[in-house]
C-alpha cells in the first residue's frame, strides 16, 4: 500500500537500528497468551537492538491512550499497539498522524473507517477461528438429533477477538437447528472472570452440553466451575477454547478440554520486520493475518513437548 511513511527524517534516510525507538502500548496482563506475547516482542525488540518503551494498560483503554500520547510527546519514531477494545481511536490516531509517527496494530483491530490512520495490522482472523470453533462441534455432533446447549463465555466487551470469535462461531452453528447458545457472558479473558461466569451459568442452567470459551484461561476457570460443581470437564460438559497456550494444551491432552483453535501470540519478529521495512523507506501490506492451526486431544499430546508458551 502506499500509506505507509518512513520513520524519523525522510532526507537523512534510514536510521540506524539503535537510533530507533518503538512505543508499544500492550493491552494489559490478562491471559497466558498476552503474557507470551508481551515477552515475545520484547525480545525481539532486544534482539534487533531497536529500543522499545513498554507499557501495560490494565486492560483500560484510558491507559492506552495515555500511553499513546506520551509516545508522541516523547518523539518515538514508532507506535504499535493492541487496542483493548474496536472503537474510539481516532483522535488518538490522528494525533500520531499529525506528529509524523507511524502506526502500527498488533494483535486486535480498530473500527476506525479512515486506514490512513495506521501503517498495518498485524494479527489473527478471529472471525475464522470462531468459524473453527463452530465447525468443530457440527462434526462432533453430526449424528445427534436431539438440542445442543452451548454456553459462551465471551472476552473483553467490545473487543475484536471477542467480537469477531463470537461471530464467526454464531454463523457456523447456524448450520443446525440443534444448536442453542442458552448463555452468553463476558468473563473478560481472564481465568477468574471464566470460572465466576461458568458457576452462575451452572446454578441457573442445569442442562449445559458445551463450553465455548473465546480463549484458553476463561475455559480453565470455566474448569475449576465444573469440577467444584461435582462434573467431569470433557466429559459432562465438552470445552472449546481459542489460544493454545501451554495450560490449555495440557488441559486439551488430559482431556479436560476436547478441542482448541489455534491464536499464535508470537508477532514479535514480524513487528520487528515492519519497523525495519518503515526505516529502511519501504512499504508494508495493510493487513498481515498470522497463520494457525487448531488442535485435538492427540494433536495436543504431540505438540506439547515442543510448545515455547
Ligand atoms: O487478542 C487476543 C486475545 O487476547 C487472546 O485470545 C486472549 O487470550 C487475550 O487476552
Amino acid at each position: 500500500t502506499d500509506s505507509a511513511a518512513p520513520g524519523g527524517d525522510s532526507d537523512a534516510g534510514p536510521k540506524a537500528l539503535d537510533e530507533l525507538v518503538v512505543g508499544f502500548a500492550q493491552v494489559g496482563a490478562e491471559s497466558g497468551w498476552r503474557t507470551a506475547n508481551t515477552k515475545d516482542i520484547q525480545s525481539a525488540f532486544a534482539d534487533a537492538g531497536i529500543e522499545l518503551k513498554f507499557s501495560d494498560a490494565q486492560q483500560k483503554q484510558e491507559n492506552q491512550i495515555k500511553a499513546i500520547r506520551s509516545y508522541i510527546q516523547q518523539g518515538v519514531d514508532y507506535i504499535a499497539f493492541s487496542p483493548v477494545v474496536e472503537t474510539g481511536w481516532d483522535a488518538v490516531l490522528n494525533e500520531a498522524k499529525a506528529a509524523g509517527i507511524p502506526v502500527v496494530l498488533t494483535d486486535r483491530a480498530v473500527d476506525s473507517q479512515d486506514e490512513s490512520l495506521y501503517v498495518s495490522f498485524l494479527g489473527s482472523d478471529f472471525i475464522l477461528e470462531g468459524e473453527k470453533a463452530g465447525q468443530w462441534l457440527l462434526d462432533e455432533y453430526a449424528d445427534t438429533s436431539e438440542p445442543v446447549n452451548i454456553v459462551q463465555l465471551e472476552g473483553t466487551t467490545g473487543a475484536a477477538p471477542a467480537i469477531d470469535r463470537a461471530e464467526g462461531f454464531a454463523e457456523k452453528i447456524a448450520e443446525n437447528d440443534n444448536f442453542q447458545v442458552i448463555a452468553s457472558q463476558t468473563g473478560d479473558f481472564t481465568r477468574a472472570g471464566g470460572k465466576q461466569v461458568m458457576e452462575a451459568f451452572l446454578k441457573s442452567n442445569p442442562d449445559i452440553d458445551v463450553v465455548y470459551a473465546h480463549n484458553d484461561d476463561m475455559g480453565l476457570g470455566a474448569i475449576e466451575a465444573i469440577e467444584a460443581a461435582g462434573l467431569t470437564p470433557g466429559e459432562d460438559i465438552k470445552i472449546i477454547t481459542v489460544d493454545a497456550v501451554k495450560d490449555g494444551m495440557q488441559a486439551l491432552a488430559d482431556g479436560k478440554i476436547n478441542f482448541i483453535v489455534e491464536c499464535s501470540p508470537l508477532l514479535g519478529d514480524q513487528l520487528v520486520d515492519i519497523i525495519k521495512t518503515l526505516n529502511d523507506g519501504g512499504t508494508v501490506e495493510k493487513r498481515i493475518v498470522t497463520e494457525e492451526t487448531t488442535f485435538t486431544q492427540e494433536q495436543a499430546i504431540e505438540a506439547l513437548p515442543d510448545r515455547q508458551y
